[in-house]
């Protein structure tokens, strides 16, 4: 029988695990997270107990289970190098080394990597080391600027004008305090548009891409309130989205592409594991946001439960540098995910609480994020608690379905009724066709 090693203990890791789970090799799961994730717990055959970062532990407990691959859920132990140790101890990852999950964890690298190789996806954008010349570059984007601190924030290091930046003064200003904490900052162009999430397993040499999802990381309905680390996600069952063309989509697919090359050439090391895109559509193509070396989480939750192929054996294929001969299939299925949050979230969540779940109905699925699992029940522990996704043929059913089972979770939490809805969808398309001049 495989024994998988999996790092983390979130709702992504519960669905990853899930995945592993259905593969007809019937692998078994060994867990590392800093919690006891209740759904990860039903399923693991052993589980430790530690940060995903805690590289004596991890060798330790890798030692102990020696398992035929791990899998790495979050952007922290790639980041940290948690890879590059286990491989060290002869373990393989269908997740990227530290070299190459620059990618995620480094703004500056990414966008260096697309220029030169003339790989069109950039917007307008400068890194810098000193203030030398920040307030003229600033200034030429004529107050539609993004600042980037050049560390992993955990999506809290970018601020942009109009949204967090008053004006040219405060970008200014918070450009500074990036130098002074990382030693660079990225300053960009801002773009207009709709943001959409493209993962791609990809084998170092070659990339499949999963169904493109849309998240919502505004907290509060109608994309108000401050950022979330997402709040949930859509994906369609043609695998596209109701505001991209054919040709968004095939652009973003070749920038991928382009970039695992390119990432090859420029380390002469494989990024092996999920390259997560997230794109933007915009007046005249599509443009890269950023990249992540892992999962999306809530994205996760809405392609993993389509996969019909042996996720197993698509992790092997990548470790091998196989994967162009593999056979991916996704059912041609709707999903809305909603994440159940703590009231409060994300600035001042409750935490501690109890909270009940309900019996889902058919063709709704749970996974546990940021909830602990004590003799009586389940407690809040202050981040997005609970994700239920709704599958089915088109949006409108995924996304009563995904309603109905967020409804039965009863405690202080709230979540987004607004997502996957037609209204919400509707504006969107609406957004991309004003900026393209379709009306
Ligand atoms: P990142 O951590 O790079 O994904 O940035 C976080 C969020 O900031 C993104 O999801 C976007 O909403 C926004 N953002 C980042 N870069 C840009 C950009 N160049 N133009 C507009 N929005 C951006
Ligand atoms: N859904 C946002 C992220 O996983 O980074």
């Amino acid at each position: 029988m495989k024994k998988i090693l999996l790092l983390g203990n979130g709702a992504r890791e519960h669905s990853i695990a899930e995945t592993f789970l259905r593969s007809p090799q019937k692998p078994e799961i060994f867990v590392v997270g800093k919690t006891k994730n209740p759904g990860l717990a039903k399923i693991a055959t052993d589980y430790l107990l530690a940060d995903v970062c805690d590289k004596e532990a991890i060798r330790e407990f890798a030692n102990k289970v020696k398992p035929d691959f791990a899998f790495v859920g979050p952007e922290a132990p790639i980041a940290y190098g948690i890879t590059d140790m286990l491989l060290e101890i002869g373990i393989k990852s269908a997740s990227p080394l530290q070299t190459v999950g620059r990618l995620e964890s480094s703004k500056s690298f990414t966008r260096n990597l697309l220029e030169k190789y003339a790989i069109d996806g950039n917007p307008k954008f400068k890194v810098f080391f000193a203030e030398d010349g920040m307030m003229e570059f600033l200034q030429s984007l004529e107050g539609n600027f993004v600042v980037k601190a050049d560390g992993l924030k955990g999506g809290k290091g970018v601020k942009v004008s109009g949204d967090h930046l008053a004006d040219t003064a405060e970008g200014f200003s918070y450009a500074k305090e990036c130098l002074l904490e990382c030693g660079k900052v990225v300053i960009e162009e801002k773009l207009i548009g709709q943001e959409f999430s493209l993962m791609s397993f990809c084998d170092g040499e070659n990339t499949k891409d999963m169904p493109a999802v849309q998240d919502h990381k505004r907290a509060f309905e109608g994309d108000k309130g401050p950022n979330t680390g997402g709040m949930g996600t859509y994906s369609c069952e043609n695998h596209s989205l109701p505001f991209l063309t054919e040709s968004d989509l095939i652009k973003a697919s070749d920038i991928t592409r382009l970039v695992a090359k390119a990432l090859k050439q420029e380390t002469q090391s494989h990024f092996k594991g999920v390259m997560y895109g997230g794109f933007i559509a915009v007046k005249d193509g599509v443009r890269l946001i950023e990249y992540n070396a892992r999962f999306g989480d809530p994205e996760a939750m809405n392609v993993l439960p389509l996969l019909k192929s042996d996720f197993v054996e698509i992790c092997e294929s990548i470790i091998i540098g196989d994967l162009n001969n593999v056979k991916i299939e996704f059912e041609n299925k709707a999903t809305v995910c909603k994440y159940a949050v703590p009231n409060g979230y994300p600035d001042t969540a409750v935490k501690g609480e109890k909270i009940e779940v309900g019996k889902m109905p058919d063709g709704v699925k749970v996974y546990f994020g940021s909830v602990d699992e004590k003799e009586d029940g389940l407690y809040l522990a202050g981040s997005r608690a609970v994700a239920v996704v709704g599958i089915g043929d088109d949006l409108a059913s995924a996304e009563k379905l995904a309603e109905e089972g967020v409804n039965l979770i009863k405690g202080p939490v709230f979540h987004r009724k607004d997502i996957g809805t037609v209204e919400l969808i509707e504006k969107r398309v609406e957004m991309m066709k004003e900026i393209r001049g379709i009306r």
